[in-house]
Parts: structure tokens; sequence; C-alpha cells
């Protein structure tokens, strides 16, 4: 009898019964490849052949004491785990190639070891030597970080099992293989049993693992969806490859909030931390110009200041190009329609370009007033003050929503130098902000007061 075959997307965890180019679940190509089963777990016996004992159960209101947290002294890694490592979690870190995660990952192992967590680094992609390199350029050669270059799984689990460490950390979970599934290492479901593995064994023990996890070229962390689901913690490191900063950005987390940042630089001698990102962000800035627009962010729990900077420019193309980088390209057609419709200033036969500076990826709809004063700025070919930031959300309607914490926001700002503030009427602004402050209520009142035009 022939053996029915299981084929399985990587990209979003669907199965089919035979191969195809293209996954009919989520669309996207190449990701199909055949999965070889398990072996039949005790799972797939029946409840009635064989009880399972009774849980415990008990009720919302007992006391639990918070989960114990290591610090490990980077104070942008501790916020964006949300204060700590918390001991028996499973933490995933996603990156492009070359950005800096197992350069990261070091510097954390050896802060974690100094601060007294027996700490293991096994590497399935460099040698020994190569790490000790690394290890030697960061200065960190005597932290008591132990290592070992392996990807059998097997193996790792039987020496965490005999050497009980408190942190394990696997670089990468796609170099892992397991013998207890056939298909090759990388493939959906050597990184899901890998992951699985991991992850139950330091529940069950006790222990800390943070696996660096390779992401596709759309961004996401290669492999199923459900080693995302199956970890506490997932931490992408995002950056421009001609850009120094880094930025550590929490996606889930289920000890501490999400959309946390921490932000790094990348310098000769390994990562630094950047205490004051809205210095760092602006630090390129030169003399005021068209397009160019301060927006006052607010990042996980902390403000951030950023320069947002358009180019509007009559096209040469029958279709006119639309670029952004670090925004959401649908709010930028939303906010030129919106220009349009209600303020009747048309973008028609003009190119548009936006560009969030530093790297910085932003999904506050906040930024929309900065956005549509950087575009106006740009088309009008008129420069901004440079001591003013801007920030609020547009409604469809061309009316504006004060953003969430517009104290803060506006602390921010003050603290670094700002004199005056554009923020929709309405957000609190706490006693004195000490900045002078524009509150439009409507978009063409916006237009009429910052550019003088209706
Ligand atoms: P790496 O941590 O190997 O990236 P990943 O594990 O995400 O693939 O980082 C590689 C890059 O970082 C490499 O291009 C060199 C650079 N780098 C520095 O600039 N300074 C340093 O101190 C180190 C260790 C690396
Ligand atoms: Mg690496």
């Amino acid at each position: 009898m022939a053996k029915s075959k299981t084929f399985c997307c990587s990209a979003c965890g669907a199965s089919f019964s035979k191969w195809s180019g293209r996954c009919e679940a989520c669309g996207d190509w190449n990701t199909i490849s055949e999965e070889k089963p398990l072996s039949a777990g005790p799972a797939s016996k029946s409840l009635g052949a064989k009880r399972g004992s009774a849980v415990t159960l008990t009720d919302l209101s007992s006391e639990q004491a918070p989960p114990p947290r290591t610090t490990s002294g980077i104070s942008e890694l501790d916020r964006v785990l949300g204060g700590g490592l918390v001991a028996a979690s499973a933490i995933l870190v996603g990156g492009d190639p070359g950005i800096g995660k197992s350069t990261l990952l070091l510097q954390a192992a050896a802060r974690f070891a100094q601060s007294g967590l027996d700490t293991l680094y096994v590497s399935g992609e460099e040698a020994i030597a190569q790490i000790q390199m690394r290890a030697r350029r960061l200065g960190l050669a005597d932290a008591p970080v132990r290592l070992a270059a392996e990807t059998n799984l097997r193996d790792i689990l039987t020496t965490m099992e005999v050497e009980r460490p408190q942190l394990v950390i696997i670089d990468s979970i796609q170099t892992m293989w397991s013998d207890n599934v056939e298909s090759a290492p990388g493939s959906v479901s050597q990184v899901r049993a890998a992951a699985h593995e991991l992850t139950s064994f330091a529940k069950k023990r006790g222990l800390s693992v943070i696996m660096v996890g390779h992401v596709t070229k759309d961004g996401q962390i290669a492999g199923p969806r459900v080693v995302e689901h199956m970890v506490d913690t997932v931490l992408y490191f995002e950056g421009e490859r001609g850009h120094q900063f880094r930025i550590l950005r929490s996606v889930k987390n289920r000890f501490g909030p999400a959309d946390e940042i921490g932000v790094f630089e990348m310098t000769g001698s390994g990562l630094a931390e950047v205490t004051n990102p809205s210095a760092l962000f602006l630090s390129e800035r030169g003399a005021p110009s068209p397009g160019s627009v301060v927006f006052s962010g607010i990042e996980g729990t902390r403000p951030v200041l950023v320069e947002l900077q358009a180019l509007v420019a009559p096209s040469p193309h029958s279709q006119p190009r639309r670029t952004v980088v670090g925004w959401d390209s649908g709010r930028l057609a939303m906010i030129l329609a919106v220009l349009e419709a209600r303020c009747g200033i048309p973008f028609t036969g003009l190119d548009v370009y936006l560009n969030v500076a530093g790297g910085l990826k932003i999904s506050e709809p906040a930024a929309d007033l900065a956005v549509a004063a950087a575009l106006l700025s740009a088309r009008e070919d008129a420069a901004l003050p440079a001591d003013t930031v801007i920030f609020g959300e547009i409604s469809l309607s061309g009316a504006l929503r004060p953003a969430s914490q517009t104290e803060n926001r506006l602390k921010e700002a003050q603290k670094l130098g700002f004199t005056a503030a554009i923020a929709p009427a309405g957000g609190k602004t706490g006693p004195d902000s000490g900045l002078t402050l524009t509150r439009p209520a409507d978009l063409t009142s916006f237009v009429g007061e910052v550019f003088g035009a209706g």
C-alpha cells in the first residue's frame, strides 16, 4: 500500500495532501514541502484506553508571587523583556541575517552570566573559535559563559539535563535537528519539533531558553507560525543595513508590554545602548528644509522624537510613484486622499516619497498629522519652523483626533529643546508643557494656520 504523504506550508502551517508551487491557504510561493509524520504518541490513543490524572484547580484570586526575574544590566534589553528575564520562559529573537542577533545574544549571555545565571550558549552556525574571537572583540572573553557548537537536539537536551544551566541560548532554531523527525534541518517539522522540545524542557526544568529565528524575505520568522505561539516572548531585532541603529522590539510578551522597544547602536566593539533615542534620531537633522517635520511618537512606554522627510515632485510616469520607508503605505494613500477630498489639495501627477529618518518603523496613527505636514511642506516648498513638533490622528472626515499620551509627547519635546507643538485640540496637555501650542480642530484649519492657505 502506498504511504500517504503530507505537505505543509512553511509560512502559515497549512497542510495538504499533494505538493503545489503556491500555498492555497496563504498564497505564498515555494513554501510547501513534504512533512514526515511524528510517530504516534500517547495523544493519539483513545481517551478511554488510558486516562490522565486530574489536574489541580485554583481560583482567580489566589495569591501568586510575580515571576522571579534576572536583569542583565543592559537596560534596553531588560525593558523590552518587561523588566528582566523571567525564569522558565521561552523567548524567540528574529531578525535579518547580519543585523546583529548573535552579537546581541552573546553580549546578553555574558551579562546574564555575570549577574549570576549559569548560562550556556549553543551555536549551530559558528565554530567555537569564531565565537571566542567575537567575545574577545566585545571584551567579554572573561565572562563565565559556557559554549557549545552543536546542532543535534538530542545531544543538546542531554547536555542541558546533565549541566543544569539556568539560561540556554540557541543560535539558531533553524540549524537544530531532531532525529525523531525525518525531514531536513530547517524544514517546518524540524523547526517545530526543536522549538517544542526546547520550550517544554525549559518549562519542565525551570530554565529559560532564548532562541534565534531567521526571518524570511518579507520579514517574518521563518517556520510555522506555531513557533511564535509556543514561546512566551517574541522579539524582533531590526535596523537598516547602512545605519548604526538597531531596534529590539517586543511583538509578543506574556510577561510585559508588547511593542516596547530598546535602541542600540552597532559599534566596532559590539552593541552599545542608546538611552536617549530622540537625541540620536534627531542628531543628523540639518537646517530646516521643506518636507522635514519632527514627530513626537510613543514607542512602547517611551516617547521618541523622529524626523519625517517627504519629497514631492512632478512625475514623469503615467502612474505617479508613492514610496514609503518606515511607515504604512496604505495609511499614506489615505492621507493623500483626505488632503485632496477635504482640503482640495491634489497630489495627482506628483511623485510622493516619505521616509522615517534613522531606520525606525512607525505604526502609530498619531503620525498622521506629521505626515500630512511633511507632505504639504514638501509640496509647497516651504520649510516648517525647526523648533516645532507635530502629532495627531487624522480621520477620513478631515477631523483631527488627539493622540494618546499627549502630555508625555510634549514633555519629551521640551526636554529636547523644542519650543512649539502642533497637536489636535482635546488631548490632555498636563499642567504646563512650556511649549507654545497650536491646537487645530480639523485638517482644513491646520492647513490654514500652518501654511496660511485654506
Ligand atoms: P551578527 O551578530 O553576526 O549578525 P546575525 O547573527 O544577526 O546574523 O552581526 C554581524 C554584523 O555585525 C557584521 O556585519 C559585523 C557587525 N559587527 C560590528 O559592527 N561590531 C561588532 O563588534 C561585531 C561583533 C559585529
Ligand atoms: Mg548569527
